[in-house]
């Protein structure tokens, strides 16, 4: 199948990734998107971030998380004391994929194929990063790393090992409390989030 593998650098360092990855064409979410958005922080950090796809802000400013989802995470990883520099921050798709809605672009959940295909890209991160632990925020990320049949709902911060990996916890998406119905369950929702985080902040303590 296509995919990023024939993008990668010869020699894995993130600055070697970074670059290449802006000619990736191993699937075809290049097309409609703005840039290639990668992963943004130090090598020997000790926490990655992995959330879905950039969306349209990150799209357009080239870097992962700078939307309000990624004010929400920042506020909570300051919260449960995570230094954002201690943290890498990337998705497991690089391209933002969404569909028109008005003038609007919508979000577009990503295909089993397109997160298969840009796989490559977040082993390499992994591996170049070599962080203490990985943290998977949504379904997307978990079940790219823990399986299609992961429920975050049920296994929410809790630390599983998967082979030739870091420690891996999940958690929801930011995005999923901004979507909260009411004020109610956002604050609930943020409360149970810094929670877990937490969680990361002590298994890296
Ligand atoms: N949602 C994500 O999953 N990643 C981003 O970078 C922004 C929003
Ligand atoms: Fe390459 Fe991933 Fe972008 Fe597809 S989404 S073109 S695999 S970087």
């Amino acid at each position: 199948a296509r995919s990023a593998r024939q993008y990668l650098p010869e020699k894995i360092t993130l600055h070697a990734l970074q670059e290449t990855a802006k000619g990736c064409r191993g699937c075809d979410l290049y097309r409609d998107a703005t840039q290639t958005v990668f992963g943004e922080g130090q090598r020997g950090a000790e926490i990655i971030f992995i959330g879905e796809q950039p969306g349209d802000q990150e799209d357009i400013a080239g870097k992962p998380f700078v939307g309000p989802a990624g004010r929400l995470l920042d506020t909570c990883m300051e919260a449960a004391g995570i230094d954002r520099k201690a943290a890498y921050v990337t998705n497991a798709v690089k391209h933002f994929k969404w569909e028109p809605r008005g003038k609007r672009r919508i979000h577009k959940k990503p295909s089993m194929r397109e997160i298969a295909a840009c796989r490559p890209w977040l082993d390499a991160e992994v591996e170049a990063v070599s962080p203490k632990l990985i943290v998977c925020l949504g379904a997307t990320a978990a079940q790219a790393l823990l399986g299609s049949s992961f429920r975050v709902t049920q296994e929410r911060g809790t630390i599983k090992k998967v082979e030739g990996y870091p420690p891996i916890l999940a958690t929801v998406h930011p995005s999923s409390i901004l979507r909260a119905p009411d004020d109610e369950t956002r604050k609930k929702e943020t409360e149970l989030f810094i929670a877990d985080l937490k969680i990361v902040a002590g298994h890296v303590a």
